[in-house]
Formats: C-alpha cells, structure tokens, sequence
C-alpha cells in the first residue's frame, strides 16, 4: 500500500492513475540513461510503474517510474534514506542507488503528450518473498529485529519534507473517519468507527510525548526478502514509498497489524516481534500501552482505504479488495480482546510486567478488602448492599466486560444501563467534549437540548410530542404521577403486584417490590401482571377489582403505571390484548395510562423500541431513564401537548440537572450508536438466539423453566423438580456463575427468576460464555 503525499487530495497519489510506459520505451530510456541493455519484465506496484531489467551483463536492477502526482521531494528523501543507511549500517540488505550518466538519482522520462515521470534505479535484491507465507512462525523474530535495526539505521536522518501528511501514516488515522461512508457493510463501519472513536480517545492525546523520527513506515512481509534457503532471514527490504517522519511505535504497529494476521493468537505472535524489537530498541510503557489501538488503527486503515480505493478503481477491485475479509475477520477478534490483557502481555514479552504491575493505579483504592467494607458500611449505611456473596470489586468496565481490583474480567449479562456497552469510546468522547464544553441548565438556549428531544419523540407516536427532561427514572415517574393527577383530577394509582417505579416519595408507593402489599396506602392499587409473553389473567387481570378498591375509599384511578418489561414481576413482554384492556378500563374510570419504559425503552425488547408496542395501544405518558445515557443519568418524560400545558399553567416544571448539554450530549450519542450499530436488531437477533438456547437446555434440565420476555430482556425461572419456584438455588446459581466470570441478577416475586439484561452489543459468542456458565451452574449447584 505505497502510497504519498497528500494522499487524500482529489489530485493526490492515490486517486492518480499510475504511469504507463511501453516496455519499448522504457529499454530505450534505461539504455539512453543508464546505459543499461536487456530484458525487461513488469513488477507490481498500486500507484507507479516498475520493471526488473536482467542486464547483458548478469545484473538485475528495478526502474521505477513514479505516479506523475509524486513530489519529487519525497523521492529525493528517499533517496538519501537510502545512502544514509547505507553508510550507517552498510550490512542492513537495502537496495543501492544506481546514478545515471548525468550522475543523477532521479531522471525524468516523458509521455508522449509531454506528461513527465521521474524514474530512478535500484540494485535488484533477489530472494524469496515470504508474502505467500507471512504466517511463517520463523520470520517473526527477525522482523522485530530487522525493523528495530532499520529504525536504527535512519535515527540520525533527516529531510526538509519528511514531515509531510500522509493518510498511511498511523498518527493520522483520525483522518479515516471522514471516509468511513465509503463501507459499505453497516456491521463493518461499525467496527472501524468503533476502533477510530478509540484512537482518538486513547492515541491522539499522547501522540506529542511520543518518540518520533523518520520511519519506513510500510515493513510488512510483503515488502521483505528472504533467503531461497533460509525463510527467517531477511535478505531485502524494499519499498521506501512511505517513509515518513512519524512516530517511532507506529513503524512497530503497522508491521504487527499485517503480521499477526494469519495466526489463531495474533497476540501470541505479535508478543514475539514486540520481544525481538525490544531487544534492539528497548520500548518505552508509553508506547507499549498503545499498541492495542495502533494495531486496531492499522487493521482499520487498510480496509478504509481499500473501501475509497475500490470506488475509484472498481476495474481493479480484486487487488484492492483482496485481504480485506481477512482484516475485518481479524478486527472482530481484536474488539473481543480484553485490550488491558492484551498490554499486559506485550509488556511481559518485554519483559517489563512485573515493573510496570509493581506501580500502583491511581485512583486505585488501597487496604484490605475487609478494611474497604467496613469504611463503606459505615460511609454509606446498611441499605446500600453488594451483589453476590462474595462482592464484586470492580475498577473497569468495556463493553459487555466488566473487570475487578485483580483483573479478572466478567462478562455482564446483568446491567441494562451501559445499553451500548460499558464506557463506549462514542458516548464517553461526547460526554468529555460538551463537558469541556459547557454545561449548564435549560434556562438558556442550546441546541443539543432541542435535537434531543426531536430525536426521542421522532421516536413516539404522535400525539406524543413534548419531551421534559429529568434525572432518573424516579424524577420521571414522579413528574408523570403529578401530570396524571392534575389532568384527571383524581388521587388513586394503580400498578402490578410486585412493581417497581423509583424511590421518590409517590413512586416508592408504586413499587410493590419495596412495600409490601399490605403497607400500601389506600390509593395505590394493584392489578395482575401477565401470566407469560402470551397470556394474562382473564377477564381483566384484576383491574375492576382495583378500581374497585380505590373508590371503597374515596378514590378514583389518575393513572394506570406498567412496566412495559414487567422486570420485577418476572419479566414478560405484554400479551396481545392485555395492554389494550387495561388501558380501556383505566380510561373509563377516568384515568390516564403511563408506560414505564425505563428498563424497556431503546431497542432492548428487539422487535419494538418500546415495550407498549407488543400490544399496538398508544399511551398517554411514557417515561424513560436507565439507558438513555449509557451510564450518565438522564431521564424523560414525554407526552401530549395539552397535558404538558395544563402542568405549565399550574405549576411550571423545572430541574436544575435535567436535559443539561452534557446529558443531552450522551443521550444523542447513546441513539447515534443503536442507530449506527444496528443494536435493536442485534438484540432482536441474538435475543431469539439466546431463547432458543435456554430452551432447550431447559428441554434436558428439570430446574430451568421456559425464557420469557424479548429480545435482550430475558427470564427464566429457577423451579424445584414439582415446578414450584426455588429461590435458594437460583441463588446458588447466580453466586456460581459470578465465581465462574459471569454476572447474573434474579427477579421476580420469589426471586427465583434469572434476570438476563446485558448491554445490548451482547452477541452470540457472549451467549454461549452465559450458557456454558449456567449449564455448568445447573450441573454444580
Ligand atoms: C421500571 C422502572 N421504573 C423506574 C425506575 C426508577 O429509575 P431510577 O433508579 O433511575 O430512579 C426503575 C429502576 O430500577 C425501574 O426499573
């Protein structure tokens, strides 16, 4: 991929057809110039033209005529690279410079309508190409050592023009988002994306501490000769096409990316090139902690650039296109690497771990564990309780991975609330970008305030048009109470039995998890909740009853409140025609109907983005929280313009946090990534999967009952052999599976129900990881 300067202009090397001169015309040139006689056979190359000319006289040289759009500074800098090697490092096997007549290194050769090419001669290095077998364990070592001693070789060497912008240059690769359109497979642009959104957040900051000098830029197997008989030892090194002034570690990583790319553990055979070139240019931790993202920019940039290419070469599509199955298969590999793992064990291969684990994190709490839960209870109360039997202390999270104090990591198939995944590069940028930025209240004029809200209720049936910001699901259920009260005129709530809605003063009252039915107060009333995906209770699941009630004491319904997910009554997505029921009894007595969307909303469920479409009924109010940030707390309300208006004329509403730029910056981050990344569908997709599974395990286990819910919102209950539930082994199967890497909730009235809720990039890999874990657990416990 030789490829130069200014590159991506439309007149640049790379959307420059490469010279065409007949092979007439380049013997007589060679002979008229060179003085050299004989015959004459084409060599590859992308941009220019090259021949291996076997002299009269036995010798073998290369003539290569550059691309017209060549600066002819840059192959005067190549040149010089050339003899500067050579006389620093006289043994390294690089191609010498062959003067003309007129005791030049660059002459020029003209096409017929005066088109001039510059062309210089080379020394032919002959040999093997190891690019048919890049995957030869044997040459590793000597490519680490060959490209540290390469490096070596031009530290003392300069050029007026080695600093030029190069889009093959790593530090660059920022650049390549701008041609990410170019992909045209959705799944693909999402990878890149994902792995440039990292190089700017990772890379970028720290390119200006970095060592740099002039690097070959492109020492990949294609670009190495080895002996005929021997093939770990590099007899040639070609292609000094993107020598560059750059930054040391990107020569590294632009080697490793095309290296590793036969091998079943890339990270395993990069390891050992990472050790060889240690060796000779010890690395610094710096550097070596950014390897992971410069090999993923590497991978990244070879298929975007093909991606252009091919739409302005599509005759040529073949070559251009012909590993790029290979890299993207590769960067799949490299997003499922924990990149924390993979730096430790470039760091062993240096032989620096132990120094580097010996440096404590900041930030990183200090004292025994025993210390740590004492402090915490006393700090923060009996109520605020740990998972699992053994807590869990976690430092890291990374999409579906979370990672605790000794770096042992888990996958999470319980948290809802990182729904892209854990610290996503999109969202966390967003989020570090407004907050650099400002952040203030709704009382000025912004517009990611108002974007945000468009884009949500783009997303809600009309008459559902106006959108209030809050901070949690809590503050949203409250404000949707207060709405209800005021535009029914009525006092009493009406909830599932074992519901939950928040922990403010009116919502806690609507959960039921919380209180106990019998504590209730007199105007809060339940109903039944679906009896599974498809049935309910007849006739009405309890709703006249309830109704009821409320009037025995005074009270008529302002709102009927659902979990569109019914997660702590055990998790169903509503059954055709109860919503619909439901709804009409509530708005006959005089009610409103709210969806609570907080744990449901955003594509979860998979074949709807939110949870009341199972039943095609339209509510009066919809609240959202937990995903909508990705972790950083924003919530919503949304409903119909007169019910927002008659809150306006009573009392106003405002809240000093909600819909700030900040929060309205990661929420529009947060629907930018379900919208780029395809994740509804995903869900959907790997939801049906996941039931699929569980159900047949449940097929050949008495203690794993039916998967309820939908797409990536899952139940399945935890029975004893007479089909009654059993809360003590599904507890003893969560606290198994936690031991065993993977993190699971239960649910539930008898929390016997296994609470499966990942962020929703979970795929089917991750589905196994869970199954294998719960098969183990069935086994065990
Ligand atoms: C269905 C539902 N509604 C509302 C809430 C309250 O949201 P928050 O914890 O953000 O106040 C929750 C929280 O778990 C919930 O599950």
């Amino acid at each position: 991929m030789s490829n130069t300067q200014q590159d991506d202009k439309p007149s640049g090397i790379l959307s420059t057809q490469p010279p065409n001169f007949s092979p007439g015309a380049v013997l007589e040139f060679a002979r008229t110039y060179y003085g050299l006689t004989g015959s004459l056979s084409p060599l590859d190359s992308e941009r220019d033209q090259n021949f291996l000319i076997s002299s009269t006289a036995g010798d073998q040289y290369v003539i290569k005529i550059s691309n017209s759009a060549m600066d002819p500074a840059l192959l005067e800098m190549q040149v010089e690279a050339l003899e500067h090697i050579a006389r620093v490092d006289p043994e390294l096997p690089v191609p010498r410079i062959i003067y003309s007549r007129n005791d030049s290194a660059l002459e020029q050769i003209q096409t017929a309508g005066g088109l001039a090419h510059y062309v210089h001669v080379l020394t032919y290095l002959p040999g093997r190409y190891p690019k048919d077998d890049p995957a030869a364990r044997s040459l590793l070592r000597p490519m680490g050592a060959c490209l540290a001693r390469l490096a070596l070789s031009l530290r003392g060497f300069s050029h007026p023009a080695a600093d030029y912008k190069l889009l093959w240059d790593l530090k660059q690769s920022a650049k390549l988002k701008a041609y990410l359109h170019y992909i045209p497979e959705p799944e693909h642009r999402q990878l890149a994306s994902y792995f440039l959104e990292r190089f700017e957040q990772h890379v970028l900051p720290e390119i200006p501490k970095l060592r740099a000098q002039v690097v070959h830029n492109d020492f990949v197997p294609n670009n190495v000769v080895v002996a005929e008989d021997y093939p770990g030892k590099i007899v040639g090194i070609i292609d000094f096409g993107d020598l560059i002034h750059s930054l040391l570690v990107t020569d590294l990583a632009a080697m490793l990316a095309q290296v590793i790319l036969g091998y079943d553990d890339p990270v395993d055979a990069a390891g050992e090139i990472i050790a060889a070139y240690h060796e000779s240019i010890p690395l610094e931790p710096a550097e070596i902690r950014l390897l992971y993202d410069l090999i993923a920019a590497r991978l990244t940039m070879l298929n975007v650039i093909a991606a252009w290419r091919v739409t302005l070469y599509p005759g040529n599509r073949e070559y251009i296109t012909g590993g790029v199955e290979q890299v993207w298969d590769m960067l799949g590999v490299w997003r499922g690497l924990d990149p924390a793992e993979v730096t430790k064990r470039f760091f062993r291969a240096c032989g620096l771990w132990e120094q580097q684990a010996a440096h404590p994190i900041p930030g990183h709490p200090s004292g025994t564990r025993e210390d740590h839960l004492k402090r915490r209870a006393r700090a923060l109360g009996p109520y605020v309780y740990l998972f699992y039997e053994r807590p869990l202390h976690i430092v890291r999270g990374e999409g579906v991975w979370l990672y605790d104090d000794e770096g042992k990591r888990y996958l999470d198939v319980y948290n809802n609330v990182p729904h892209v995944g854990h610290c996503h590069p999109h969202v966390v940028k967003a989020i570090a970008d407004q907050a650099a930025k400002l952040n203030t209240s709704t009382r000025y004029m912004h517009d990611l305030i108002i974007e945000f809200a468009e884009r949500i209720t783009n997303r809600t049936p009309e008459p559902l048009s106006v959108c209030t910001f809050v901070c949690s699901g809590s503050e949203a259920n409250e404000l949707a109470w207060r709405m209800a009260k005021l535009v029914s005129g009525n006092r009493g709530a009406l909830i599932t039995r074992f519901s939950y809605h928040g922990n403010a003063d009116a919502t806690v009252q609507f959960s039921t998890e919380v209180v106990p039915q019998e504590e209730l107060p007199t105007h809060v009333q339940t109903i039944y909740p679906p009896l599974s995906n498809s049935a309910f209770r007849k006739p009405d699941s309890g709703i006249n009853k309830a109704i009821h009630n409320l009037s025995e004491s005074g009270h008529r319904p302002a709102m009927l409140m659902l979990d569109s997910g019914f997660t702590s009554d055990g998790i169903f997505t509503p059954p055709p025609g109860y919503l619909s029921m439901l709804y009409t009894e509530t708005r006959l007595a005089g009610g409103i109907c709210v969806a609570d969307e907080v744990q449901t909303g955003f594509g979860r469920l998979g074949e709807y983005f939110w949870g009341y479409e199972f039943d095609g009924v339209a509510p009066d109010i919809l609240t959202m929280g937990k995903p909508m940030g990705n972790g950083h707390p924003v919530a919503a309300v949304v409903t119909r313009p007169e019910i927002a208006e008659a809150l306006a004329a009573k009392t106003g509403y405002f809240n000093t946090y909600g819909g700030n730029p900040v929060s309205c910056a990661a929420g529009l981050a947060v629907l930018n990534v379900i919208e780029a990344e395809g994740l509804q569908r995903n869900a959907l997709a790997v939801g049906a999967y996941l039931s699929g599974r569980l159900q047949a395990i449940g097929a050949a286990h008495p203690n794993l009952g039916e998967p309820h819910g939908s797409g990536l919102l899952l139940g399945v209950d935890i029975l004893k052999p007479d089909g009654s539930p059993d809360p003590n082994l599904a507890k003893r199967i969560k606290n198994h599976m936690r031991e065993n890497g993977v993190l699971i909730g239960t649910t539930g009235p008898h929390d016997n129900v296994l609470k499966i809720r990942p962020p929703i990039i979970f795929n089917q890999e991750h589905a196994e990881t869970l199954l294998a874990a719960l098969s183990q657990a069935l086994e065990e416990c």
